[in-house]
């Protein structure tokens, strides 16, 4: 099916699946840890034995030896896979560094060996006899130094590097108010839940990987390319993953090395990375330095805007696209946008996240704060005055296909009683805390993405669903579910959904928050294809049969799923694919965030009081699970304006703070209370679903919502993130956040 005019009314509006708020229906299977992940697939691979991977202990250089005999003789050991037995490998064009590092070394902790046995503590233990020689080479691992030797970047996500409208120098010049500041942020780690796993299988020559991944046509072409055999030869089964954040988008080491394990040792082979090795091992998020400038007239209102971002990566990475947002979010008649991507040593940057706005908000939406206050009017009216209801770099004719954000910011406000609020910082004190508040702008590009997927009516009635899209704990499995439901008029417990199998019909997969919108739209065109079959077999007209009750009906005729099913059942597969509606309308989800902070008047401990926000991203398919992935999104806002950084060694070239106990995230404590609001919205453009992606949105901007409560509550602004009490207290006056 093609999606290439704006929906109209379609069986989805019906809203009496679609749009309830509904339990996940893969959650009592994941809450009584019956829910298989990839490394539990006992019931797959009985006979599996362990893996476990040895990484570079250099940044940069090369092996000059290496010496496995001590290991080899180790108890239990069954092999050692390294680059000097691998065979010949490709590399796909997803990872930028090679996934089996040696005799070259790109980055510390690159997997240079897995060594294989009976059980993980042997192959652990062994692990640690692997004897390896290192020639190292001088690495660059400090971004701030490699600025000047920036150049703009390739590819990577988000258009063109730089983008250039009207006259920026000669508007900026002639403003008003000026601002220009520089912010930055610093690497950061994904730190979901599960980590980085696989079991590995071979029959002959046909490979299975039960792997955490959350794209799975992606990694079967991936594996293939690396592993120099034919994709046919490939099964990709995700059907469980605990969280992905984006460092699951990709094929990593864990993948790669079970397979080449499995292949050595005849056996299957399980390989996790343990925590300590994530961070330098995959990839993270690089670190940013951001300058803002932007010039408005006395009432805020804004002539000229530029954003400039400078990240680094290995050679023939990408950059971190922090300025995408600045193309799109505010009115100006002259802009210029810029990325510049610096060569750096570091383990590979990769998306993370929200990759782009969620950084580039806590720069951008600080730096409005910041405008608010050199003009004297308030944030929120602020934000309101620079709305711009077309893509302000293309001009009028290219609208936004809807855009609520005057709506957010004034039902936001509202709601979380912002005039309250004390315009001028450090006036509101609450025994020994400093309150303030602030507010920022939520934005996320919405992508579509084509979707596939089979649907089928059983002998017994039963709806069943399948698709290779993955479920990274975002409820995706509810969503498709829905959608099958309210196309085939079937309540929501007579669908059984079948996900992340490459043997299934290829989906959007799940990232960038594509999934949710784009997923749903294919299986609404399966079921589309479906009810044709169905009608058909009635002898009913298509475009005139009502789905409802497990019945297919006209007029006063009707007959049941399960009978036209037959005893075959009937079956039917299209995908969702898309026209240019995406070129000819901008497509982006909006809301406004706001929080409440206190700090302590002698510590310059921060507490989040209360975060609240309004999210404007079309139809929201499940209000329960959109609002879970809502203040988890928020929730990780806190977390980077707050605490969560990767130290560098910048002598050496590695993450310093690579585990949990020292990579800093929220926990509940940390998030008293937060209040999500979603505002109406159908979206005929995005898809049939008129929904648009969520899981992304929540993040971008609640960052900097934090750093101006923060100065607000103390008229402290600071401009590196994360916003840690040293760095409070070594810019307040004296001792005391004044
Ligand atoms: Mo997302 S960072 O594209 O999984």
């Amino acid at each position: 099916m093609k999606f290439d005019s704006p929906a109209t009314t379609n069986p989805i509006d019906r809203g009496r699946v679609i749009g309830i708020p509904h339990d996940r229906i893969d959650g009592a299977a994941k809450v009584t840890g019956t829910a298989p992940y990839a490394y539990e697939r006992h019931d797959a691979a009985p006979n599996a034995v362990y893996g476990w991977i040895v990484g570079s202990a250099i940044a940069k250089g090369r092996i000059s030896a290496m010496d496995l005999r001590a290991a080899q003789a180790a108890p239990g050991v069954l092999g050692i896979v390294t680059h000097q037995n691998a065979g010949p490998l490709g590399k796909g064009d997803m990872n930028t560094a090679h996934l089996l590092g040696g005799p070259q070394i790109e980055h510390y902790e690159q997997a240079v060996a897995l060594v294989i046995a009976d059980t993980l503590e042997n192959a652990r233990d062994a692990a640690r006899l692997v004897r390896i020689d290192y020639a190292p080479d001088k690495g660059r691992f400090d971004l701030a130094a490699e600025r000047d030797r920036a150049a703009p970047p390739s590819g990577g996500f988000g258009g063109p590097a730089d983008t250039r409208v009207g006259d920026f120098d000669g508007a900026f010049a002639k403003a008003a108010v000026k601002i220009d500041q520089s912010y930055t942020t610093p690497d950061q780690s994904h730190a979901m839940l599960e980590p980085h796993a696989t079991t590995a299988s071979w029959n002959g020559d046909r490979l299975t990987l039960w792997t955490a991944n959350q794209m799975v046509a992606w990694n079967v072409g991936e594996i293939a390319t690396t592993l120099k055999i034919p994709k046919e030869n490939v099964r990709i089964v995700a059907p469980f993953i605990g969280g992905g954040f984006g460092a699951k988008l990709f094929l990593r080491a864990d993948a790669l090395l079970a397979a080449l394990g499995a292949r050595q040792v005849g056996r299957p082979v399980k390989v996790a990375l343990a925590r300590p090795q994530i961070p330098n091992n995959t990839t993270h998020r690089p670190a940013t330095i951001q300058r803002i400038r932007i010039g408005a007239d006395s009432n805020g209102v804004i002539d000229a805007i530029a954003h400039e971002v400078w990240s680094g990566d290995l050679p023939g990475g990408g950059a971190e696209t922090a300025a995408q947002q600045t193309r799109l979010l505010y009115r100006g008649a002259n802009r210029l946008t810029a990325h510049r991507l610096a060569v750096l040593d570091l383990p590979e940057g990769n998306a993370m996240r929200a990759p782009g706005e969620a950084v580039g908000l806590l720069a951008l939406e600080a730096a409005m704060d910041e405008l608010a206050e050199a003009c004297g009017v308030d944030p929120v009216e602020l934000r309101i005055r620079n709305d711009v209801q077309y893509d302000p770099e293309a001009g009028p004719q290219r609208p936004f296909s809807s855009r609520k954000l005057v709506e957010c910011l004034r039902l936001g406000a509202e709601r979380f009683g912002w005039n309250r609020r004390n315009p001028k910082p450090g006036q509101v004190r609450d025994g020994r805390w400093r309150i303030g508040m602030g507010v920022a702008t939520a934005f996320r590009n919405n992508l579509v993405m084509k979707s596939g997927a089979r649907i089928g009516v059983d002998a017994g009635g039963r709806v069943i669903v399948e698709t290779d899209m993955t479920d990274i704990g975002t409820g995706s499995y509810t969503i498709l579910a829905q959608t099958a439901a309210e196309m085939l008029g079937v309540p929501l417990d007579a669908v059984t959904v079948r996900l992340g199998d490459s043997r299934f019909p290829v989906s959007a997969g799940s990232g960038g928050q594509w999934g949710a919108n784009s997923s749903t739209a294919g299986v609404y065109a399966a079921a589309a294809a479906l009810r044709t079959k169905l009608a058909e077999k009635a002898g009913f007209p298509a475009d005139k049969a009502l789905f409802e009750d497990g019945l297919v009906r006209l007029g006063n005729q009707s007959q049941p799923l399960a009978q036209l099913a037959g005893r075959e059942g009937l079956w039917a597969e299209d995908s969702m694919d898309y026209g240019d509606l995406a070129k000819r309308y901008a497509q982006a989800t909006f809301g406004a965030h706001f929080c409440e902070v206190g700090v302590d008047i002698d510590t310059a401990e921060v507490r989040i009081r209360r975060m609240g926000g309004a999210f404007a991203a079309g139809r929201i398919l499940n209000p329960k699970s959109a609002r879970s992935q809502v203040i988890g999104a928020m929730t990780m806002g806190a977390g980077a304006a707050l605490m969560e950084e990767l130290v560098v060694d910048k002598r050496f070239g590695f993450f310093v703070n690579h585990d949990m106990a020292e990579y800093l995230v929220p926990v509940h404590a940390d998030i008293p209370e937060q209040d999500v609001l979603f505002v109406e919205e159908l979206d005929d453009k995005s898809s049939p679903m008129k929904a648009k992606g969520v899981g992304e949105l929540g993040i971008c901007g609640a960052g900097a919502a934090v750093a101006n409560a923060i100065y607000n509550a103390t008229g402290i602004r600071l401009r590196d993130y994360p916003l840690t009490i040293d760095r409070i207290l070594g810019a307040s006056s004296g001792h005391r956040v004044a």
